[in-house]
């Protein structure tokens, strides 16, 4: 592995501990203005500084972004479908290498569609690109996406998780399973996890230290963050699991203190602002 592709990677896993801490914000490029994401400034802004890279397409990067802020870029460059087209699975490359070397992303995100009427097309693309990121020492995340009529567990993540090893990802990201560990054990490369829908702030955090016990090396959260009430808070106690070890009942005493901080800092605004 050439060096140009060590440095990025290091950006996304953080060599001190080889764990990730990557934050979600790419929904959009199907679902359009999202709860709570609405505005992904705002969303970015708060939470940067509290997680080790962020997960964007190139139009919220270009536009809600400060291109003063020093935190690693993973860029979404499949989409082309969304949440009311004809199927999902219809993915392209949509953002070009030299695009991607323009805006300085440290890791490109695509996903795959395996067992989907599309899985050919998609998992096409990943090699693709693939080859297109070892031309210039840019790795590639490949996002194992699962349609609405699969079943996400072990078997099939292995499978999603293994093929996309095979055509050379430098990571995958998953979801958490029944025994998760078989999906980790199955991957030659780091394997991340998503955090999916919302849950409460405890069964996230569980969720969270789950998937590092069976082997992840971190996660791509995105909804469990910044649909909280309290996204700063559960940020950090996010990174507590990820970087410190933390167990899940430590993180969530983590997040509670920092929820009641913040309620104090604005009730303090509010009263001065009187
Ligand atoms: C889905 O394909 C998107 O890439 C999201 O980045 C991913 O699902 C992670 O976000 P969340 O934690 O909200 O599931």
């Amino acid at each position: 592995m050439d060096w140009g592709m060590r440095n990025r990677l290091s950006k996304i896993i953080k060599p001190d501990d080889s764990r990730c801490l990557m934050l979600a914000v790419d929904h959009g490029y199907f679902l359009g203005p999202t709860d709570k994401l609405e505005v992904p400034s705002t969303i970015i802004g708060s939470l940067a500084q509290f997680v080790d890279s962020i997960m964007l397409t190139r139009g919220i990067l270009r536009t809600s972004v400060n291109p003063a802020l020093d935190v690693p870029i993973v860029l979404r460059v499949s989409g082309g479908s969304t949440i009311v087209g004809e199927d999902l699975s219809n993915e392209e490359i949509t953002t070009s290498i030299e695009e991607a070397i323009r805006l300085n992303a440290s890791c490109l995100a695509l996903s795959v569609f395996v067992g989907s009427k599309y899985e050919h097309q998609s998992l096409s693309n990943l090699a693709r690109l693939i080859d297109e990121g070892e031309k210039y020492g840019i790795p590639v995340l490949a996002v194992t996406a699962v349609g609405k009529e699969m079943v996400r567990d072990a078997r099939y993540l292995s499978l999603a998780c293994r093929v996309a090893a095979e055509l050379g990802a430098h990571i995958v990201k998953t979801y958490y399973c029944d025994n998760f560990r078989s999906v980790v054990t199955g991957c030659p490369v780091p394997v991340v996890i998503a955090g999916g829908k919302k849950l409460t702030e405890m069964d996230a955090l569980n969720l969270a230290f789950n998937a590092i016990r069976d082997g992840a090396v971190g996660v791509d959260m995105g909804r469990n963050i910044w649909q909280s009430e309290f996204p700063v808070p559960m940020a950090k106690a996010v990174k507590t699991i990820v970087h410190d070890n933390y167990s899940a009942d430590e993180a969530y005493k983590v997040f509670k203190h920092e929820k009641t901080s913040s309620e104090t800092k604005a009730w303090v605004g509010n009263a001065t602002s009187d």
